[in-house]
């Protein structure tokens, strides 16, 4: 028996890097999937790689961070699939920049993306699964949310707030028997950071450098790597496991 079989999964950011891995590790284990992606040509793509797989999953293309497009999505899904088990709420955004080199445009978006859409989907998705009794939520936080990080002001302000919000929402319902964690990846290559390695001008053996140099495993983490940790806390291997914060960094943060 798989550890998904029949269950729902809503996976935001889903059509490109981490998301779709998890979103194909999803499937794989049985889940039916909800790919949420702002770009709607990316989640219709990863959906068809779910059901070539064998595996059972929709499409839908939403910016997260808009009320009315969450509550839209997820009434489809629940329409689709009839309800939603499980939540890896992943989408985010990066750029580049110290405080003076982030204007209000930038830091807005890059809280919105990064943490209201959180706040968005989770308030829409927990009153289903108050019902059921029962749900998993796993976000994705970041290594940059646990320390500073030079001109990465929006990004690490962000993510320090999905770390603390993963924790609220664990404590909050708890007792509803929905448990909430946190996976924060180390550098995984995925092209998410490229305006941070754009900004500090750094050549991609520069980029060779800085890993080999900061993570103790000398290497950048597989997408795959982020989803089995994501797969491990949404699964009922991790029944008793709730507001942790999981580093997945190869050992990055493990050393200063
Ligand atoms: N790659 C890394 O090194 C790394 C490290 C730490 C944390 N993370 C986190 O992992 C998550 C995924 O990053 P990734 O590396 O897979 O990035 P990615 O750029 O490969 O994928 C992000 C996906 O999110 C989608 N997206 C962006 N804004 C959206 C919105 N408003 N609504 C819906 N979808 C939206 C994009 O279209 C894209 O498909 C992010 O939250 C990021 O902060 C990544």
């Amino acid at each position: 028996m798989a550890r998904f079989d029949g269950k729902v999964v809503v996976v935001t950011g889903a059509g490109h890097g981490i998301g779709r891995a998890s979103a194909l590790r999803f499937a794989s284990e049985g889940a039916s999937v909800a790919i949420v992606d702002l770009r709607g040509d990316l989640a219709n793509a990863v959906a068809d790689e779910c059901v070539a797989a064998g595996g059972r999953a929709r499409a839908y293309e939403a910016d997260v961070s808009d009320l009315d497009q969450v509550t839209t999505v997820v009434g489809q899904v629940v329409d689709d699939f009839g309800g939603v088990d499980v939540l890896h709420s992943n989408a985010g955004r990066l750029r580049a920049g110290t405080v003076l080199e982030t204007d209000l445009e930038e830091w807005n978006r890059t809280l919105s993306v990064n943490v209201t859409s959180m706040y968005l989907v989770v308030r829409t998705i927990v009153p289903i699964m108050q019902e059921k009794g029962k749900g998993a939520i796993v976000t994705t936080g970041s290594i940059s949310g646990i320390f500073g990080e030079p001109a990465l002001s929006a990004y690490t302000a962000s993510k320090a707030a999905v770390v603390n919000l993963t924790r609220s929402i664990a404590i909050d319902y708890a007792k509803a028997g929905i448990r909430v964690n946190c996976v924060c990846p180390g550098w995984v290559d995925t092209g998410f950071n490229d305006p941070q390695f754009a900004h500090d001008s750094l050549s991609e053996a520069d980029i060779g450098e800085l890993i080999e140099r900061t993570v103790p495993m000398g290497r950048q983490g597989l997408p795959e790597e982020m989803a089995a940790a994501v797969a491990f806390l949404a699964s009922d291997d991790a029944s008793y496991i709730t507001g942790q914060i999981l580093l997945v960094d190869g050992g990055l943060l493990s050393h200063v």
